[in-house]
């Protein structure tokens, strides 16, 4: 390939699809020349429209004995005594001359005309004209095999097996028609090469959509008719098979199709760290907070200055897990992440994570820090079970997982958090974990490595918690090991806020990032990490690693490519997307003699009492406290835990309960306009029993306040609401609760009731959610993804374990003897009947497994059933596959395996195959080998089963398969 200045010749694929292959003609034409209807079109898009300068076939039927080609430049006007006439153009240069087709330019000179009547001429007859409409430009892209004609800057055609590199790959683009040129050949005349022929007009450039930025445009050397645009690849094209278009002086070419790949985020991290100085590295590794100092850009609660001789941005941090954090601005309200995770949907836990990314995005902010997997069912009255996703680590990492993917979708780096084993608040700077190696990488640390692999989460922040005696942000085994080493992630982890307890210990142990200043790194309270690197203390290998694992980060979510930039939030998406959550997650777990539905027609008079369901509903508070659109319905000082003491007493008495403005009463009023709603607000157990028993039925809202910082002191619901509910259902026996709380509690009154509704933290639409599960408009079809003990005495640890005094700076053990088992698999291995079992939920339908069966292939099995809706209305259920190990591997009797949810009509039934697979990131069939350091398959029976929750009268078994000997 010969090039000139730098630009190529056409190569020899790209002359053989200029020079149109025909038919080849045996017989030689004595008849007239006819140009077929239309038969004259831009010979690279087929287009009627041409340009002068560009190539056009004629099709139709000529006398001509033997195809012929041009074979020299400037092109002959008469080729095999054809000759073609292009109106006041004169006689158009020839390529080629067949009995089916000749390819001709048009001639330069029809510059400025619209129109030019085209005639052939053969064994001296004359075609009837035809006119071909011109135009300045008429762009249109050559095509080889169905792609474009793009080839990279060694001259190779881009398409699957060669793709070009967002942000990097030279693109040069054959087509034809951009108009006037510098340098204008005469007609027929090659393309100059010395200046070259460039375009008076730049052509602009797009691939997948995205702008290009366009280096050159011009005629190829050489060559007739045939030009050449030269593009970069944006850095924020689209990825894959993606249509390229040119467009100039308001004509746009005919689409094209190339093959675009993501940059190596490793080289790319590499390259920009080689650029940078010592003092720019330091600069990354901590954020920039500073006591009493001013917020961050745009009021960021954390940030890290970017360096923008390197267009590196600065890194906003934003909470929280159930929608951005109050301390921004208002923002969209969504019900809890637990109710999300009882829709066990993935696509509802999408949108999810989809609202939160736009928020957080429109506040400016990049980077997310939500990604809440601590596994809830360890301790139930952790005061954050609300932010996370339950106890199970398959539901709960890929619940996650999902949020996380959410959120990274909009260019933004998302956390996973907080890593590792923070199950508990009560004295989380100083409680440490202690549990056997097996126990954590089969329970949280399991959790987090599914959400991990599940979603590329560039980010993972280590907890204030100890593990097995070491604190989480300067532990090897959990930061080096199983994080960075087993589970091979590349991002970076960042600590909680003060999190970390050294500097060079910490670094070496895995810490990336310092938050929410650089107290340690920066040596406000140690040896800083810069003098460390120069004392030897620790070597600037590790340092490097830290700045190109941010870097890493910045390039895969697309940082440096999508700025941030302040935006609007869109709260009508918000608002309907907070009550499909709802509507997807809240849990029916008890409707004696079919309580619910209510028919709005007939209930009459209905008492709305308690948990000042008038005007809204409760959220949770900590980080995770959104503050909603359209304000907060009530703010009331929080009721403290008793264990809130110390700084989580501070923390506590500087919070609100902040109620959502979506009121239940009202929701519930306009669901049944015909009755007589009435509400009393439960402070008065005997007057709201009054209210009831005076009323055709009572609905009584109960709730939870929970916040970071602090545990629930148990599972009752506080404030004598218990007591409330039991007055209230003795006096009306069609009395429906309604909860609004953030994991399990006790229901001591279940038996009184006749429904109860589990609502979770509603959202800033969860009234209206409500009241249409309450009515039948929506069928619930939530399960729960946290199993509801009995009593707080069949927990593992029925008093929470807590420092020995307020002020106690020294660690104290919280024994999780329990191992990986967590939630349903404690009460299953210990034969403890909880209140409700993990997976249970109820509907207004009712469902019919059948025709289970299994079947197996070594480390694999297939589970297949049909599911059948044997009610009268539509409803979802969720199939839940759970497998039970070997009894020689010492597993609990049951662990979730796979799951799908299903919507049938009333009588459909629908079949279903799930697979099952060691290779499976959940590690579904294996058990953690300590000897190994590794996942091991054992030999024996595996027995698995289907059904509708985790207890064992509501599943069937499929079968049982053999591994191994
Ligand atoms: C919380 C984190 C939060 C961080 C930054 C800490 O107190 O534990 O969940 O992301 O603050 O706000």
């Amino acid at each position: 390939m010969m090039t000139e200045n730098g630009w190529p010749h056409l190569n020899p694929l790209m002359r053989a699809s200029v020079l149109l292959a025909a038919v080849l003609s045996a017989f030689a034409q004595t008849a007239a020349p006819v140009i077929n209807p239309g038969g004259i079109v831009d010979a690279a898009s087929y287009g009627p429209v041409l340009a002068p300068g560009s190539i056009a076939a004629i099709f139709g039927s000529f006398p001509v004995g033997s195809p012929a080609e041009a074979a020299s430049l400037p092109l002959p006007t008469s080729l095999s005594q054809v000759s073609v006439r292009a109106g006041a153009g004169g006689a158009a240069p020839l390529f080629y001359v067949s009995s089916s087709q000749i390819n001709v330019q048009i001639p330069w000179e029809l510059a400025g005309q619209s129109q030019a009547g085209m005639t052939v001429m053969a064994s001296g007859q004359t075609s009837a004209p035809q006119t071909v409409a011109l135009a300045s430009f008429a762009p249109a892209i050559f095509s080889v095999n169905g792609q474009g004609a793009i080839q990279d800057s060694s001259f190779r055609l881009i398409d699957a097996s060669n793709p070009a590199t967002a942000g990097s790959t030279a693109i040069l683009i054959y087509c034809m028609g951009l108009g006037p040129i510098s340098n204008q050949p005469a007609s027929g005349a090659a393309a100059l090469t010395s200046p070259l022929s460039e375009t008076t007009n730049t052509p602009a450039v797009t691939v997948g959509g995205v702008p290009a930025q366009v280096t050159f445009s011009g005629l190829v050397p050489g060559l007739v008719g045939v030009y050449q645009v030269n593009a970069v690849t944006p850095a924020n094209a689209p990825m894959g098979d993606v249509p390229v278009v040119i467009s100039i002086g308001g004509a746009t070419s005919s689409s094209v199709n190339m093959y675009v790949q993501a940059p190596d985020t490793d080289q790319s991290a590499g390259a920009l760290l080689a650029q940078m100085t010592l003092d720019e590295k330091l600069q990354l590794v901590h954020g920039a907070y500073t006591f009493g100092g001013p917020a961050g850009p745009l009021n960021a609660e954390e940030w890290v200055p970017g360096i923008s001789r390197l267009g590196i941005p600065d890194l906003l941090y934003a909470d929280g897990p159930v929608g951005v954090y109050s301390s921004l601005g208002p923002a969209t309200a969504l019900p809890s992440s637990m109710a999300n995770a009882a829709s066990w949907d993935l696509d509802e836990a999408y949108k999810y994570g989809a609202i939160i990314g736009a928020e957080v995005r429109a506040y400016g902010m990049n980077v997310w820090l939500g990604g809440n997997v601590n596994l809830g069912g360890r301790e139930p009255r952790d005061g954050r079970t609300f932010e996370a996703a339950g106890e199970d680590p398959l539901l709960a990492g890929s619940i996650k997982a999902a949020h996380i993917r959410g959120v990274q979708d909009q260019h933004l780096i998302g956390t996973l958090k907080h890593y590792g084993l923070n199950d508990q608040e009560t004295g989380r700077l100083l409680a440490n974990a202690i549990i056997d190696e097996r126990g954590a990488r089969e329970s949280d640390l399991l959790a987090f490595e599914v959400a991990l692999k599940n979603s590329n989460a560039q980010s993972v922040m280590c907890s204030y918690n100890l593990v097995n005696g070491d604190y989480a942000c300067q532990n090897d085994s959990l930061l080096n090991g199983a994080l960075k080493g087993d589970w091979g992630f590349s991002g970076f982890v960042q600590s909680d806020a003060f999190a970390a307890q050294s500097s060079v210990a910490s670094a070496l142990a895995g810490l990336d990032q310092e938050q929410p200043g650089g107290y340690y790194f920066g040596g406000v309270w140690g040896e800083s990490l810069d003098t460390a690197i120069q004392n030897g203390d620790m070597p600037q290998s590790r340092l490097d690693d830290m700045v190109r694992r941010i870097l890493r980060a910045i390039y895969a979510a697309g940082l440096f490519n999508y700025p941030s930039a302040v935006g609007t939030i869109d709260t009508d998406a918000g608002a309907a997307t907070a009550q499909e959550i709802l509507e997807q997650g809240a849990v029916l777990l008890k409707n004696g003699g079919n309580l619910l539905p209510l028919d709005a027609s007939k209930v009459g008079s209905i008492a709305v009492i308690g948990a000042h369901a008038d005007v809204g509903v409760l959220s949770g508070g900590g980080s995770a406290q959104v503050a909603p659109t359209g304000g907060a319905a009530l703010t009331l000082a929080p009721e403290c835990p008793s264990s809130a003491v110390g700084t989580s007493a501070l923390a506590c008495h500087n919070a609100s309960e902040i109620y959502d403005p979506s009121s239940p009463l009202k929701a519930i009023q306009a669901m049944a306009p015909s009755a007589s709603v009435q509400f009393n607000d439960g402070t008065d157990s005997a007057a709201a029993a009054a209210l009831a028993q005076s009323s055709n039925g009572a609905v009584v809202f109960v709730s939870q306040w929970e916040s970071e910082g602090m545990d629930l002191d148990d599972l009752n619901f506080s404030n004598n609401q218990d007591a409330l509910v039991s007055a209230v259902a003795a006096a009306n026996p069609r009395t429906i609760v309604v909860m609004e709380n953030g994991g399990p509690q006790l229901a001591p009154w279940l038996g009184q009731v006749g429904a109860l509704l589990e609502a979770w933290y509603p959202g800033e639409r969860g009234g209206e959610a409500i009241a249409n599960i309450l009515f039948g408009s929506v069928n619930p079809s939530g399960k729960l993804p946290i199993t509801f003990p009995a009593s707080v005495n069949d927990l593992p640890r029925p008093v929470i374990p807590s420092p020995s005094s307020a002020s106690s700076t020294t660690p104290f053990a919280v024994s999780y003897s329990e191992g990986f088992n967590v939630g349903y698999k404690w009460y299953d291995t210990n034969g403890i009947e909880p209140l409700f079992p993990f997976g249970f939920g109820l509907s207004y339908t009712t469902f019919a497994f059948s025709n289970v069966s299994l079947t197996s292939s070594g480390e694999q099995f297939q589970v297949s059933f049909d599911l059948a809706n044997t009610g009268a209305v539509a409803g979802a259920e969720v199939a839940q596959v759970y497998v039970g190990l070997p009894a020689s591997t010492g597993e609990p009797p049951r662990r979730l395996a796979a799951w799908t949810k299903v919507l049938l009509q009333p009588g459909e039934k629908q079949s279903e195959t799930l697979t099952v697979s060691s290779n499976d990131v959940s590690h579904p069939l294996s058990y953690w080998d300590v000897n190994s350091e590794s996942w091991q398959v054992a030999s024996g029976d595996y027995t698995v089963y289907v059904g509708n929750s985790s207890a064992n009268d509501s599943l069937t078994v499929a079968g049982m398969f053999h591994i191994g000997q």
